[in-house]
């Protein structure tokens, strides 16, 4: 992964993959090549075992300004229909690992896509989110207009997705968007503790767990909850699971195999 143009890849505590956008000349716009790149480095971080967690971050002034607008204008309907992003978006959708997010300054448009693609996000005090496509002429394109209206409800979607106005921190963590806010410093470290601390978990619970909640906003709740029960049933047939109940009962911490 010595090749990375926009981004940075770290593995800063035991169990935990790091990557970092790191475009700021254009306040990490999302062109196509970063999107591709993110995928690259999932994948990598999913065929790892030693890998449990991974956080996504920007830079203490912006995490990333929405798609690159430069590339963007160059392209026209038919180059649209063609265009690779949509399974970009899907492969990071489906990224089977906790991925978090350490967010300041700026997650605007597809920069708040990536955010909401995200199971945890913890934000900065500073932080700004938003879907300004209003103001191009456009509407949101990753999902936004979607994603946005299940987890912070229709008014204050369509409040954002039509004023083009960003909400800040604070109104972020009070309707579900992030789900801590802390001061500009203590933001990665927070987001890379939390990582840390799934990252220490058996690794097939956590696969079914993220899969379980996700769940819950694809389908109905009588189909989830089935699929919750089969889940918990076939993880019976872990050794983790029974390491998890066996370490607790017998006072000890439990040794997970990932099986
Ligand atoms: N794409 C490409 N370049 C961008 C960019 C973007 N989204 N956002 C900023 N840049 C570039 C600017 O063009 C500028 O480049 P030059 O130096 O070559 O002129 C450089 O980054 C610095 O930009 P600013 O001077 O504007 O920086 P700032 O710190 O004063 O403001 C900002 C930062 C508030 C993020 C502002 O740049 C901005 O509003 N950017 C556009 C945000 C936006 O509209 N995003 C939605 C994109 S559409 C989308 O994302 C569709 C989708 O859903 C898929």
């Amino acid at each position: 992964m010595n090749d990375l143009e926009d981004l940075l890849v770290t593995r800063p505590e035991p169990g935990v993959m790091l990557i970092t956008l790191t475009r700021p000349s254009a306040r990490n716009a999302l062109r196509t090549a970063t999107l591709a790149e993110i995928v690259r480095v999932l994948d990598v971080a999913a065929a790892d075992a030693a890998i449990g967690a991974v956080v996504l971050t920007g830079s203490e002034k912006f995490f990333a300004a929405g798609a690159d607008l430069k590339e963007m204008a160059a392209l026209g309907p038919i180059d649209l229909l063609a265009d690779p992003r949509p399974l970009h978006w899907k492969r990071i959708a489906a990224f089977s690992k906790p991925l978090l997010a350490a967010v300041h300054g700026y997650a605007l448009g597809a920069g708040c896509e990536l955010v909401m693609h995200v199971d945890i996000v913890i934000a900065g005090e500073a932080a700004q989110f938003g879907q300004p496509e209003i103001n191009l002429g456009i509407i949101p394109g990753a999902g936004g207009t979607q994603r946005l209206a299940r987890v912070v409800g229709k008014s204050r979607a369509m409040q954002m997705v039509l004023t083009g106005e960003s909400i800040d921190a604070y109104i972020a963590l009070q309707c579900g968007l992030a789900s801590e806010v802390h001061p500009a410093d203590a933001v990665l470290p927070r987001t890379l503790a939390l990582a840390r601390t799934i990252a220490a978990k058996a690794p097939l619970a956590l696969r079914a767990a993220k899969e379980a909640v996700l769940l819950s906003y694809e389908s109905g709740l009588s189909v989830a909850l089935d699929a919750e029960r089969k889940s918990f049933v076939l993880l019976a047939a872990s050794h983790d699971r029974n390491e998890g109940i066996a370490a607790f009962l017998e006072k000890r911490m439990p040794t997970y195999l990932g099986r």
